[in-house]
């Protein structure tokens, strides 16, 4: 039987330099930038998840903090290797990521921004809601929200 288990980053530091390839082959950039922002996971947030089978990483997720909200994080880099695609483990690294979220974080909502992805986070029970700024008060995303507790309906664009 298959081994999946999703873990922070930073406690897994040997998964690293996997996890800066995994990424990078998604999302272009130097080597050096990548794992300069990847050694910034932490108990707290920003937070580097990492999905292995059979301790081989697969996949990642990243949770960073939103500054105007306590209650919730930004889930971003969600990336499953090109491999493995389709085969239910980007969901299972979403409903990690979730948990995690509630149970460790004590956080009820998650938003995510998506170009292109939106079936897959519909699939998971997100709903397009309304920009949230990330940054300070002035810069807004369009944004899908995901309510830990019961699903809640949103507008965005
Ligand atoms: N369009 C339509 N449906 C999709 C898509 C898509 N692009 N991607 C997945 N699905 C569907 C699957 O068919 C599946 O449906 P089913 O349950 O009826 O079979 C369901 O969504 C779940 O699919 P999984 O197999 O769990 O997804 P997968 O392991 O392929 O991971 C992911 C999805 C993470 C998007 C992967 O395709 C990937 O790494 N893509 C490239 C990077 C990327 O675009 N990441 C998202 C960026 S947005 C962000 O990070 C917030």
């Amino acid at each position: 039987k298959v081994k999946l288990e999703v873990l922070p980053l930073h406690d897994h530091l040997e998964y690293l330099m996997d996890c800066c390839k995994i990424i990078n082959n998604e999302w272009k950039r130097s080597d050096t930038a990548r794992l300069h922002s990847l050694k910034s996971s932490c108990k707290e947030l920003p937070t580097s998840l990492i999905l292995l089978r059979d301790r081989i990483l697969i996949g990642h997720s990243k949770l960073s903090i939103i500054p105007s909200m306590t209650n919730a994080c930004f889930v971003e880099s969600v990336v499953i290797d090109e491999n493995f695609r389709g085969q239910g483990y980007g969901s299972y690294l979403m409903k990690e990521t979730e948990e995690y979220c509630r149970n460790i974080l004590s956080l009820d909502r998650i938003y995510l921004s998506t170009k292109g992805q939106e079936p897959f986070y519909c699939k998971l029970g997100y709903t397009e809601c309304l920009p949230v700024s990330i940054y300070g008060n002035h810069v807004s995303k369009s944004l899908l929200d995901h309510n830990n507790h019961d699903r809640k309906e949103g507008m965005n664009s």
